[in-house]
């Protein structure tokens, strides 16, 4: 393994040059416009998969989706089999002008490369290439069984993968997963995240009469649906953050005193994290819970967008028709998305002014999940940790979503390991998304320290 260790240094500018191909491919799942570029992602990793000795790589395409990348190299006989998991699909990159550098054309400064998809998840499914390259390159094979599965969905709901997963177990057989789409604590400080959070997303569509009025002619008389989304929203949180959706909490499960204590005993600084990490002038969300049981172990609610009625330049005095708007809560465990969106929609529709109708869809959702830590996996990453970052690994959960963590649990039956590179200040799904390039380097490696401890 210190060949493959030798191998990964020798050749760090390379690898840094094959993450760039990647991220030049803007491979935005949600928008339509790019879905030959989500394919063009997909050929890329493929055909990196080739490259490296992976075999039986498939590019599996379905009618109504975007592809899975399937490899696997399964000759350690008697050894343990991991599952590899990443997603090659970006956010949106806008707002395009707040960008330093253009999101597809990967930029260095100051150690960072700047990029949509840097961090999530790009860089670092190509830490899990560069490390099985550098072991196959070196020693010719694998200390252990590798199946690979990456998707270009991930961004929006990962319909594709949770159909194939449920479908193909037998295609799957693992005796646990790796996951490379998270971040870690503070710099410097090795992370396994073992809890996340699971959502519903939805959308509102408010309708009012029966096409756009003069707002002078009928405004006092005639329902305005952008007035009763906003009472809508309104009441749908109090002003403490507290989700008004009677029953929404019956579920939730508290963190055991334990991992509260674990928390407690992380550094944070929750005025630097306010000024600096959030960048804001107060924090808010419910009292008596601490800024990691806010946004790990509660569930919480929030608009994204609001669409409809006049948005152009200066002035149009309309009482528009309808307007919709996009909503996701958060869920914990142990809350389900089915229950949760139905005490939801019935509420919404209750808080619905008269004079207008709501329409409560669902598009997608998926299940938190709480992670085993119990397990020889968790015990070989935490070795492997200490190798790279010669510091003993910490555990947190995070309050994002990773809803195929949930489906290999249920159709698999095998526990995860989420062991992330990303740092607090990478700035995810924001414009300027970076990946820090020692980051990078060091997650390269620890994948490869983790295989070798797996065999152990
Ligand atoms: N990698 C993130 C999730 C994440 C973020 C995990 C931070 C740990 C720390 C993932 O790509 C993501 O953004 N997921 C979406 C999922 C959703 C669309 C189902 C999310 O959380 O919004
Ligand atoms: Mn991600
Ligand atoms: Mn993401």
């Amino acid at each position: 393994m210190d060949a493959a260790i030798a191998y990964a240094r020798e050749n760090a500018a390379r690898f840094l040059d094959d993450l760039k191909a990647l991220l030049r491919i803007p491979s935005v799942s949600t928008l339509p416009e790019h879905d030959g570029d989500v394919e063009a992602a997909a050929e890329w990793v493929a055909s990196d998969l080739r490259r490296i000795g992976m075999e039986h790589v498939e590019v599996i395409r379905s009618a109504d989706g975007h592809p899975l990348v399937y490899a696997d190299w399964l000759h350690a006989t008697g050894k343990p089999t991991c599952l590899c998991y990443a997603h090659y699909d970006v956010q949106p990159p806008d707002p395009l002008d707040e960008w330093r550098t253009p999101p597809f054309e990967p930029t260095e400064r100051n150690h960072n490369l700047y990029a949509r998809g840097a961090v999530d998840d790009k860089g670092q499914l190509v830490t899990q290439l560069r490390a099985l390259e550098s072991i196959l390159k070196t020693e010719g094979k694998l200390p252990i069984n590798i199946r690979v599965l990456y998707e270009g969905e991930e961004e929006v709901g990962g319909e594709q993968i949770a159909a194939f997963v449920e479908r193909h177990p037998e295609r799957l057989k693992a005796d646990f997963a790796l996951i490379s789409d998270t971040e870690m604590f503070a710099p410097e400080l090795p992370t396994l995240c073992v809890g996340l959070r699971g959502m519903i997303y939805t959308e509102l569509e408010v309708r009012g009469a029966k096409s756009d009025l003069h707002s002078g002619m009928y405004g006092g008389v005639a329902p305005n649906p952008f007035n009763a989304l906003a009472q809508i929203i309104a009441g749908l949180k109090d002003r403490d953050g507290k989700i008004q959706i009677p029953g929404f909490y019956d579920e939730v499960a508290k963190p055991d005193a334990a991992e509260l204590k674990a928390w407690h005993d992380l550094p944070f600084d929750e005025a630097d994290y306010t000024k600096n990490e959030v960048g804001a002038t107060a924090l808010v969300g419910e009292q008596g819970y601490s800024v990691m049981e806010r946004t790990w172990a509660r569930p919480t609610l929030d608009v994204h967008g609001i669409v409809g009625g006049f948005i152009g330049a200066g002035a149009k005095t309309v009482i528009p028709a309808r307007a919709t708007a996009k909503i996701s809560m958060r869920l914990v465990p142990n809350m389900t998305p089915s229950r949760s969106f139905e005490r939801y929609k019935a509420f919404v529709e209750k808080l619905c002014p008269v004079g207008c109708a709501v329409d409560v869809r669902l598009v997608h959702s998926g299940d938190p999940s709480v992670i085993p830590t119990d397990n020889p996996w968790i015990r070989a990453s935490v070795r492997a940790m200490k190798t790279v970052w010669n510091r003993d690994t910490v555990f947190i959960r995070s309050g994002g979503s990773i809803p195929i963590v949930g489906d290999f649990e249920k159709n698999l039956k095998i526990p995860s390991v989420m062991m992330g590179f990303g740092l607090p200040d990478d700035g995810l799904h924001a414009p300027n998304e970076k990946f820090h390039i020692p980051n990078y380097h060091r997650g390269i490696e620890s994948v490869i320290r983790f295989f070798e401890e797996c065999a152990q």
